[in-house]
Protein backbone atom coordinates (compact mmCIF):
# COMPACT_ATOMS: atom_id res chain seq x y z
CA UNK A 1 0.00 0.00 0.00
CA UNK A 2 2.55 2.59 1.22
CA UNK A 3 4.52 1.67 -2.32
CA UNK A 4 1.51 2.91 -3.66
CA UNK A 5 1.24 6.17 -1.78
CA UNK A 6 4.72 6.90 -2.91
CA UNK A 7 3.54 6.42 -6.62
CA UNK A 8 0.79 8.41 -6.24
CA UNK A 9 2.98 11.14 -4.19
CA UNK A 10 5.64 11.30 -6.90
CA UNK A 11 2.59 12.14 -9.27
CA UNK A 12 1.36 14.89 -7.36
CA UNK A 13 4.41 16.50 -7.04
CA UNK A 14 4.95 16.18 -11.02
CA UNK A 15 1.63 17.71 -11.63
CA UNK A 16 2.24 20.60 -9.37
CA UNK A 17 5.82 21.74 -11.16
CA UNK A 18 3.68 21.34 -14.38
CA UNK A 19 0.95 23.81 -13.25
CA UNK A 20 3.15 26.16 -11.90
CA UNK A 21 5.11 26.03 -14.80
CA UNK A 22 1.48 26.66 -16.94
CA UNK A 23 0.66 29.28 -14.72
CA UNK A 24 1.80 33.06 -15.83
CA UNK A 25 -0.05 35.41 -13.45
CA UNK A 26 -0.35 35.40 -9.95
CA UNK A 27 -3.98 34.53 -9.90
CA UNK A 28 -3.97 31.54 -12.37
CA UNK A 29 -1.04 30.50 -9.64
CA UNK A 30 -3.33 30.65 -6.77
CA UNK A 31 -5.94 28.45 -8.92
CA UNK A 32 -3.77 25.88 -9.90
CA UNK A 33 -2.80 26.00 -6.15
CA UNK A 34 -6.23 25.14 -4.80
CA UNK A 35 -6.80 22.98 -7.24
CA UNK A 36 -4.03 20.35 -6.32
CA UNK A 37 -3.83 20.79 -2.86
CA UNK A 38 -7.83 21.29 -2.44
CA UNK A 39 -9.90 18.21 -1.12
CA UNK A 40 -10.74 17.18 -4.59
CA UNK A 41 -7.60 17.50 -5.65
CA UNK A 42 -4.89 14.34 -5.75
CA UNK A 43 -3.35 15.07 -2.34
CA UNK A 44 -7.15 16.03 -0.69
CA UNK A 45 -8.05 12.08 -2.20
CA UNK A 46 -4.64 10.74 -0.59
CA UNK A 47 -6.05 12.43 2.28
CA UNK A 48 -9.38 10.78 2.38
CA UNK A 49 -7.76 7.32 1.65
CA UNK A 50 -6.34 7.58 5.37
CA UNK A 51 -8.91 5.70 6.94
CA UNK A 52 -8.97 3.12 4.84
CA UNK A 53 -5.44 1.92 5.42
CA UNK A 54 -4.58 -0.61 8.30
CA UNK A 55 -3.90 1.31 11.63
CA UNK A 56 -0.14 0.55 11.83
CA UNK A 57 -0.03 2.60 8.10
CA UNK A 58 -1.81 5.60 8.96
CA UNK A 59 1.07 7.57 10.78
CA UNK A 60 3.31 7.16 8.68
CA UNK A 61 1.27 7.93 5.66
CA UNK A 62 -0.26 10.61 6.76
CA UNK A 63 3.71 11.71 7.04
CA UNK A 64 4.11 11.41 3.99
CA UNK A 65 1.25 13.38 2.66
CA UNK A 66 1.94 16.35 5.12
CA UNK A 67 5.22 16.89 3.79
CA UNK A 68 4.60 16.44 -0.07
CA UNK A 69 2.21 19.27 0.72
CA UNK A 70 4.18 21.38 2.22
CA UNK A 71 7.02 20.75 -0.50
CA UNK A 72 4.42 21.60 -2.93
CA UNK A 73 3.20 24.98 -1.09
CA UNK A 74 6.87 25.65 -0.93
CA UNK A 75 7.22 25.72 -4.64
CA UNK A 76 4.25 27.40 -5.04
CA UNK A 77 5.39 29.97 -3.08
CA UNK A 78 8.43 30.68 -4.49
CA UNK A 79 6.90 30.90 -8.47
CA UNK A 80 4.38 33.38 -6.44
CA UNK A 81 7.20 35.55 -5.26
CA UNK A 82 8.49 34.94 -8.89
CA UNK A 83 5.68 35.87 -10.33
CA UNK A 84 4.83 39.21 -8.15
CA UNK A 85 8.31 40.41 -9.07
CA UNK A 86 8.12 40.02 -12.78
CA UNK A 87 4.59 41.92 -12.24
CA UNK A 88 5.92 44.67 -10.40
CA UNK A 89 8.97 45.62 -13.50
CA UNK A 90 6.70 45.50 -15.90
CA UNK A 91 3.77 47.99 -14.15
CA UNK A 92 6.90 50.02 -13.82
CA UNK A 93 8.40 50.14 -17.46
CA UNK A 94 4.14 50.79 -19.01
CA UNK A 95 4.29 53.38 -16.15
CA UNK A 96 7.40 55.20 -17.97
CA UNK A 97 6.83 57.00 -21.17
CA UNK A 98 9.41 56.91 -23.83
CA UNK A 99 9.80 59.22 -26.67
CA UNK A 100 12.28 58.12 -29.35
CA UNK A 101 12.12 61.26 -31.06
CA UNK A 102 13.56 63.32 -28.18
CA UNK A 103 17.04 64.67 -29.19
CA UNK A 104 20.30 62.93 -26.50
CA UNK A 105 21.85 64.63 -24.51
CA UNK A 106 24.49 67.44 -25.59
CA UNK A 107 27.99 66.29 -25.90
CA UNK A 108 30.47 68.85 -25.59
CA UNK A 109 32.90 68.36 -29.10
CA UNK A 110 36.47 69.58 -29.04
CA UNK A 111 37.37 72.27 -31.65
CA UNK A 112 40.72 72.99 -33.25
CA UNK A 113 42.79 75.69 -31.77
CA UNK A 114 42.83 79.17 -33.53
CA UNK A 115 46.56 79.04 -34.89
CA UNK A 116 46.21 75.14 -35.80
CA UNK A 117 42.91 76.64 -37.93
CA UNK A 118 44.85 79.60 -39.75
CA UNK A 119 47.59 77.18 -40.46
CA UNK A 120 45.50 75.22 -42.40
CA UNK A 121 44.09 77.50 -43.93
CA UNK A 122 47.55 79.08 -45.30
CA UNK A 123 48.55 75.59 -46.61
CA UNK A 124 45.36 75.45 -48.50
CA UNK A 125 45.57 79.01 -50.20
CA UNK A 126 49.54 78.21 -50.72
CA UNK A 127 49.25 74.76 -52.42
CA UNK A 128 46.46 76.33 -54.67
CA UNK A 129 49.81 78.08 -56.09
CA UNK A 130 52.28 75.16 -55.72
CA UNK A 131 53.55 75.60 -52.78
CA UNK A 132 54.26 72.20 -50.31
CA UNK A 133 54.95 72.03 -46.81
CA UNK A 134 58.32 71.41 -45.31
CA UNK A 135 59.24 70.94 -41.91
CA UNK A 136 62.67 71.65 -39.65
CA UNK A 137 63.94 70.79 -36.25
CA UNK A 138 63.21 72.86 -33.31
CA UNK A 139 66.13 72.08 -31.85
CA UNK A 140 68.78 73.60 -34.52
CA UNK A 141 71.75 74.24 -35.03
CA UNK A 142 73.59 77.95 -34.84
CA UNK A 143 74.16 77.29 -38.97
CA UNK A 144 71.37 77.15 -39.58
CA UNK A 145 69.25 79.52 -37.68
CA UNK A 146 72.01 82.04 -38.05
CA UNK A 147 75.08 81.87 -39.98
CA UNK A 148 73.63 80.43 -43.05
CA UNK A 149 71.16 83.58 -43.34
CA UNK A 150 73.61 85.61 -43.46
CA UNK A 151 74.29 86.29 -39.59
CA UNK A 152 78.05 85.04 -39.01
CA UNK A 153 78.91 85.21 -35.07
CA UNK A 154 79.69 88.10 -33.67
CA UNK A 155 76.84 90.18 -36.00
CA UNK A 156 74.66 92.17 -33.91
CA UNK A 157 71.88 91.34 -35.76
CA UNK A 158 71.99 88.02 -32.98
CA UNK A 159 70.68 90.87 -30.60
CA UNK A 160 67.50 91.12 -32.69
CA UNK A 161 65.92 87.46 -31.38
CA UNK A 162 66.86 86.44 -27.60
CA UNK A 163 67.82 82.89 -27.78
CA UNK A 164 67.26 79.73 -25.71
CA UNK A 165 70.95 78.19 -26.48
CA UNK A 166 71.33 74.50 -25.09
CA UNK A 167 74.24 73.21 -23.25
CA UNK A 168 75.56 71.51 -26.72
CA UNK A 169 76.22 74.53 -28.58
CA UNK A 170 72.65 74.04 -30.15
CA UNK A 171 69.88 75.92 -29.29
CA UNK A 172 65.84 76.37 -29.86
CA UNK A 173 65.28 78.03 -33.03
CA UNK A 174 64.28 81.65 -32.89
CA UNK A 175 62.30 81.43 -35.93
CA UNK A 176 61.26 79.23 -38.69
CA UNK A 177 63.81 80.57 -41.37
CA UNK A 178 66.48 78.14 -40.62
CA UNK A 179 64.16 75.85 -42.68
CA UNK A 180 65.01 78.10 -45.48
CA UNK A 181 68.79 77.00 -46.36
CA UNK A 182 67.34 73.41 -45.15
CA UNK A 183 64.93 73.33 -47.86
CA UNK A 184 67.38 74.88 -50.49
CA UNK A 185 69.75 72.10 -50.01
CA UNK A 186 67.37 69.44 -50.22
CA UNK A 187 65.15 70.11 -52.80
CA UNK A 188 66.93 72.74 -55.31
CA UNK A 189 65.92 75.73 -57.33
CA UNK A 190 62.98 75.88 -58.85
CA UNK A 191 61.16 76.01 -55.35
CA UNK A 192 58.23 77.04 -53.27
CA UNK A 193 58.05 75.78 -49.78
CA UNK A 194 55.92 77.16 -46.24
CA UNK A 195 57.25 75.64 -43.30
CA UNK A 196 54.90 76.28 -40.09
CA UNK A 197 56.31 75.80 -36.89
CA UNK A 198 57.19 76.86 -33.03
CA UNK A 199 60.08 78.84 -31.91
CA UNK A 200 61.01 80.37 -28.88
CA UNK A 201 62.50 83.41 -27.36
CA UNK A 202 64.15 84.47 -24.66
CA UNK A 203 62.35 87.31 -24.21
CA UNK A 204 59.25 89.08 -21.35
CA UNK A 205 55.97 88.26 -22.18
CA UNK A 206 53.13 90.75 -22.94
CA UNK A 207 50.21 91.01 -24.75
CA UNK A 208 51.86 90.44 -27.95
CA UNK A 209 55.11 88.56 -27.22
CA UNK A 210 55.28 85.33 -25.96
CA UNK A 211 58.19 83.03 -25.72
CA UNK A 212 57.06 79.93 -27.59
CA UNK A 213 55.05 80.73 -30.73
CA UNK A 214 54.11 79.85 -34.29
CA UNK A 215 55.24 81.47 -37.04
CA UNK A 216 55.03 79.99 -41.08
CA UNK A 217 57.86 80.39 -43.37
CA UNK A 218 57.45 80.96 -46.93
CA UNK A 219 60.00 81.01 -49.59
CA UNK A 220 60.35 80.76 -53.51
CA UNK A 221 62.70 80.65 -55.76
CA UNK A 222 62.88 80.66 -59.89
CA UNK A 223 63.69 82.95 -62.59
CA UNK A 224 62.85 86.49 -62.34
CA UNK A 225 61.25 86.19 -58.92
CA UNK A 226 60.45 90.10 -58.14
CA UNK A 227 59.31 92.10 -55.43
CA UNK A 228 55.68 92.11 -57.72
CA UNK A 229 55.58 88.26 -56.73
CA UNK A 230 56.11 89.01 -52.90
CA UNK A 231 53.25 91.38 -52.62
CA UNK A 232 51.06 89.19 -54.70
CA UNK A 233 51.30 86.08 -52.61
CA UNK A 234 51.11 88.45 -49.25
CA UNK A 235 47.57 90.29 -50.38
CA UNK A 236 46.71 86.80 -51.17
CA UNK A 237 47.00 85.35 -48.00
CA UNK A 238 45.49 88.24 -45.84
CA UNK A 239 42.29 88.93 -48.24
CA UNK A 240 41.96 85.28 -47.86
CA UNK A 241 42.59 84.46 -44.39
CA UNK A 242 40.16 87.69 -43.33
CA UNK A 243 38.05 86.89 -46.40
CA UNK A 244 38.00 90.99 -46.66
CA UNK A 245 40.37 93.54 -47.48
CA UNK A 246 42.51 94.64 -44.92
CA UNK A 247 44.72 98.20 -43.83
CA UNK A 248 47.87 96.99 -44.11
CA UNK A 249 51.30 98.86 -44.71
CA UNK A 250 54.36 98.42 -46.01
CA UNK A 251 57.79 99.72 -44.36
CA UNK A 252 61.36 98.94 -44.85
CA UNK A 253 62.60 96.29 -42.28
CA UNK A 254 66.07 95.07 -41.88
CA UNK A 255 66.90 91.14 -41.69
CA UNK A 256 70.47 90.29 -42.69
CA UNK A 257 68.73 87.32 -44.86
CA UNK A 258 66.79 89.19 -47.51
CA UNK A 259 67.34 92.42 -49.28
CA UNK A 260 65.54 94.20 -49.68
CA UNK A 261 63.53 93.79 -46.36
CA UNK A 262 59.88 94.66 -45.63
CA UNK A 263 57.80 94.97 -42.69
CA UNK A 264 54.17 94.24 -43.37
CA UNK A 265 51.89 95.82 -40.91
CA UNK A 266 48.22 95.33 -40.38
CA UNK A 267 45.95 97.59 -38.60
CA UNK A 268 44.86 96.45 -35.03
CA UNK A 269 41.85 94.52 -35.29
CA UNK A 270 41.18 94.63 -31.64
CA UNK A 271 41.07 98.50 -31.28
CA UNK A 272 40.15 98.98 -34.48
CA UNK A 273 43.29 100.94 -35.35
CA UNK A 274 42.87 103.11 -32.63
CA UNK A 275 45.29 101.97 -30.48
CA UNK A 276 45.06 99.29 -27.61
CA UNK A 277 47.65 97.02 -25.37
CA UNK A 278 48.33 94.31 -28.33
CA UNK A 279 49.23 96.78 -30.41
CA UNK A 280 51.04 98.79 -27.82
CA UNK A 281 48.58 101.97 -28.75
CA UNK A 282 50.56 102.26 -32.28
CA UNK A 283 47.10 101.16 -34.08
CA UNK A 284 49.47 98.61 -35.83
CA UNK A 285 50.37 94.87 -35.47
CA UNK A 286 53.72 93.40 -36.70
CA UNK A 287 52.42 90.65 -38.84
CA UNK A 288 54.43 89.64 -42.03
CA UNK A 289 58.32 90.47 -42.22
CA UNK A 290 59.50 89.32 -45.69
CA UNK A 291 61.86 90.83 -48.37
CA UNK A 292 63.88 89.50 -51.44
CA UNK A 293 66.26 86.26 -50.36
CA UNK A 294 69.67 87.79 -50.18
CA UNK A 295 72.24 86.34 -52.66
CA UNK A 296 74.46 85.22 -49.66
CA UNK A 297 71.57 83.12 -48.33
CA UNK A 298 71.34 81.76 -52.03
CA UNK A 299 74.30 80.64 -52.27
CA UNK A 300 74.82 78.94 -48.72
CA UNK A 301 71.84 77.08 -50.32
CA UNK A 302 74.08 75.88 -53.23
CA UNK A 303 71.81 77.97 -55.77
CA UNK A 304 73.29 80.54 -57.97
CA UNK A 305 72.83 84.15 -57.27
CA UNK A 306 73.29 85.33 -60.87
CA UNK A 307 70.21 82.46 -61.97
CA UNK A 308 67.92 82.83 -59.33
CA UNK A 309 65.91 85.13 -57.11
CA UNK A 310 63.27 84.81 -54.78
CA UNK A 311 61.55 85.69 -51.94
CA UNK A 312 61.02 85.05 -48.08
CA UNK A 313 58.44 85.99 -45.60
CA UNK A 314 57.98 84.52 -41.80
CA UNK A 315 54.23 85.21 -41.02
CA UNK A 316 53.65 85.63 -37.70
CA UNK A 317 51.16 82.88 -37.36
CA UNK A 318 49.85 83.50 -33.73
CA UNK A 319 49.30 87.15 -34.38
CA UNK A 320 47.43 86.35 -37.20
CA UNK A 321 45.07 84.32 -35.18
CA UNK A 322 44.75 86.92 -32.50
CA UNK A 323 43.64 89.29 -35.06
CA UNK A 324 41.42 86.75 -36.99
CA UNK A 325 39.63 85.89 -33.84
CA UNK A 326 39.69 89.12 -32.07
CA UNK A 327 42.25 87.70 -29.07
CA UNK A 328 43.74 90.88 -27.34
CA UNK A 329 46.31 88.61 -25.43
CA UNK A 330 48.65 86.42 -26.49
CA UNK A 331 48.64 84.77 -23.52
CA UNK A 332 45.12 83.49 -23.32
CA UNK A 333 46.37 81.41 -26.64
CA UNK A 334 48.86 79.62 -24.53
CA UNK A 335 46.69 79.35 -21.66
CA UNK A 336 44.22 76.33 -22.41
CA UNK A 337 41.45 78.79 -21.11
CA UNK A 338 37.99 78.51 -23.77
CA UNK A 339 37.15 81.79 -22.67
CA UNK A 340 40.26 83.26 -23.49
CA UNK A 341 39.84 82.45 -27.36
CA UNK A 342 36.19 82.67 -27.81
CA UNK A 343 34.57 86.34 -28.93
CA UNK A 344 32.43 87.85 -26.25
CA UNK A 345 29.45 86.67 -28.78
CA UNK A 346 30.01 83.30 -28.68
CA UNK A 347 30.77 83.16 -24.48
CA UNK A 348 28.01 80.38 -24.53
CA UNK A 349 31.15 77.78 -25.21
CA UNK A 350 30.23 76.92 -29.19
CA UNK A 351 33.47 76.28 -31.01
CA UNK A 352 35.22 79.45 -32.51
CA UNK A 353 35.50 76.91 -35.98
CA UNK A 354 35.23 73.54 -36.75
CA UNK A 355 37.18 72.44 -39.65
CA UNK A 356 38.34 68.79 -41.56
CA UNK A 357 42.16 68.75 -42.11
CA UNK A 358 42.55 69.26 -45.30
CA UNK A 359 43.66 66.19 -47.40
CA UNK A 360 47.10 66.31 -49.06
C1 LIG B 1 61.65 86.93 -38.03
O1 LIG B 1 61.54 86.03 -37.21
C2 LIG B 1 62.14 86.64 -39.42
N1 LIG B 1 62.66 85.32 -39.49
C3 LIG B 1 61.00 86.85 -40.39
C4 LIG B 1 61.43 86.91 -41.85
C5 LIG B 1 61.40 85.75 -42.60
C6 LIG B 1 61.80 88.11 -42.43
C7 LIG B 1 61.76 85.80 -43.95
C8 LIG B 1 62.14 88.16 -43.75
C9 LIG B 1 62.11 87.00 -44.51
P1 LIG B 1 60.55 88.75 -36.54
O2 LIG B 1 61.45 88.61 -35.39
O3 LIG B 1 60.05 90.11 -36.83
O4 LIG B 1 61.14 88.15 -37.84
O5 LIG B 1 59.31 87.78 -36.31
C10 LIG B 1 58.38 87.55 -37.32
C11 LIG B 1 56.96 87.70 -36.80
O6 LIG B 1 56.79 86.83 -35.71
C12 LIG B 1 56.63 89.08 -36.25
O7 LIG B 1 56.19 89.96 -37.24
C13 LIG B 1 55.52 88.78 -35.29
O8 LIG B 1 54.28 88.68 -35.97
C14 LIG B 1 55.91 87.44 -34.78
N2 LIG B 1 56.60 87.53 -33.48
C15 LIG B 1 57.86 87.96 -33.25
N3 LIG B 1 58.15 87.87 -31.94
C16 LIG B 1 57.05 87.40 -31.34
C17 LIG B 1 56.72 87.06 -29.99
N4 LIG B 1 57.59 87.17 -29.00
N5 LIG B 1 55.49 86.57 -29.73
C18 LIG B 1 54.61 86.41 -30.74
N6 LIG B 1 54.85 86.68 -32.00
C19 LIG B 1 56.06 87.18 -32.33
Amino acid sequence: MLEQLEKDLQQAVDEAKEAIVAAHTVDALRQAESRLTGKKGSLGKLLGLIGKLPKEERGPAGKRINDTKNQIAGLFAEHHHELEQSADKQAAVESQTFDPTLPGPVVARGSLHPVTVVQWEIEDILARLGFVVVGGPEMETDYYNFEALNIPEMHPARDMQDTFWLDNGWLLRTHTSPCQVRAMEKLGPPLRVIAPGRVFRYETEDASHANTFHQLEGLMIDRHISIANLIAVMKLILTEIFRRDVKVRLRPGYFPFVEPGFELDMSCEICGGTGCATCKKSGWVEILPCGMVHPNVLRFGNIDPHEYTGFAFGLGLTRLAMMKYGVGDIRGLNSGRLRAIVRPEQRDGTAIVQKDRPES
